[in-house]
C-alpha cells in the first residue's frame, strides 16, 4: 500500500497560506519527496475553468457550493488519487474545509448538504494532515489590502470573513487528529520554525 501523504493547507484570505505552502514544499522535496502542489478551486483543466467563474460570476449560494464540489470530483479523480496510488504526495492549497468554512459558515449553507456533498465526493479519502493558517481578521484584512485586484471571495466584509474563521476553528475542533493550527500573525520566521516541527513529525 501507498504510504504518500495528501496534506491541505487552509485559512481565510490573507493568512499566508500560498506564501508558506511554497516553503513547505520546497523543504519536502529537499528530503527527496516526490510531491505534487495543486490547489482547489482549480487543479484540472475543467477544475480551472470552473475557478476562473466561481471567483467572478454572482450566484446562489448552494450554486456555489455544487460547483465548488463538482471541480473537486473532478480533481480527486484526475489528479488527487492518481498522484497518491504511485506514491507521489499531495500537497493542496484548499480542499473540502474551505466548503465547510467559506459556503458552510461565510454563506450559511447546511452543514448536512455539505457533508453530503463530501461523503459523494471523496467518502473515503481525507487529507492525513491539514495545516490550518489562522489569523484574526483585521491583520487578513490589512494584508489584502496591499492587493490591486480582489476576487469576489475577497471582497466580502469582515463579517463574513469572522464566519469563515469561526467555521474553521469548529471543523478543526470536530476532527482535531488530522488538523495542526498555526498562529498566522507570527513573523515568516516564526511560522516557518513550526512547519519546520510539522515536517519533522510527519
Ligand atoms: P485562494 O486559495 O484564496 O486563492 P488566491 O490565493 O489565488 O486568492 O482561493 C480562492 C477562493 O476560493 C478563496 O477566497 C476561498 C474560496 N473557496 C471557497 O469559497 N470554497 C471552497 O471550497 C474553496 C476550495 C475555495
Amino acid at each position: 500500500m501507498s504510504t504518500a501523504k495528501f496534506i491541505t493547507f487552509e485559512g481565510v484570505d490573507g493568512a499566508g497560506k500560498s506564501t508558506h505552502l511554497e516553503w513547505f514544499a520546497q523543504s519536502l522535496r529537499q528530503k527527496g519527496i516526490d510531491l505534487l502542489v495543486t490547489r482547489e478551486p482549480g487543479g484540472t483543466p475543467l477544475g480551472e475553468r470552473l475557478r476562473e467563474i466561481l471567483l467572478n460570476q454572482p450566484m446562489h449560494a448552494e450554486t456555489e457550493a455544487l460547483l465548488m464540489f463538482a471541480a473537486r470530483r473532478e480533481h480527486v479523480e484526475q489528479v488527487i488519487r492518481p498522484a497518491l496510488q504511485r506514491g507521489t504526495w499531495v500537497i493542496s492549497d484548499r480542499f473540502s474545509d474551505a466548503s465547510f468554512a467559506y459556503q458552510g459558515g461565510g454563506r450559511g449553507v447546511s452543514i448536512s448538504k455539505l457533508e453530503q456533498l463530501e461523503q459523494w465526493v471523496h467518502g473515503d479519502l481525507q487529507p492525513d494532515l491539514t495545516l490550518l493558517f489562522d489569523i484574526p481578521i483585521e491583520v487578513a484584512r490589512q494584508r489584502l489590502a496591499n492587493n490591486a485586484s480582489l476576487d469576489r471571495f475577497e471582497q466580502e466584509q469582515g463579517g463574513f470573513f469572522e464566519k469563515v474563521r469561526q467555521a474553521y476553528l469548529a471543523r478543526s475542533q470536530k476532527m482535531p487528529s488530522r488538523f495542526a493550527l498555526i498562529h498566522a500573525e507570527q513573523s515568516r520566521d516564526e511560522v516557518q520554525q513550526n512547519l519546520q516541527k510539522i515536517i519533522a513529525s510527519i
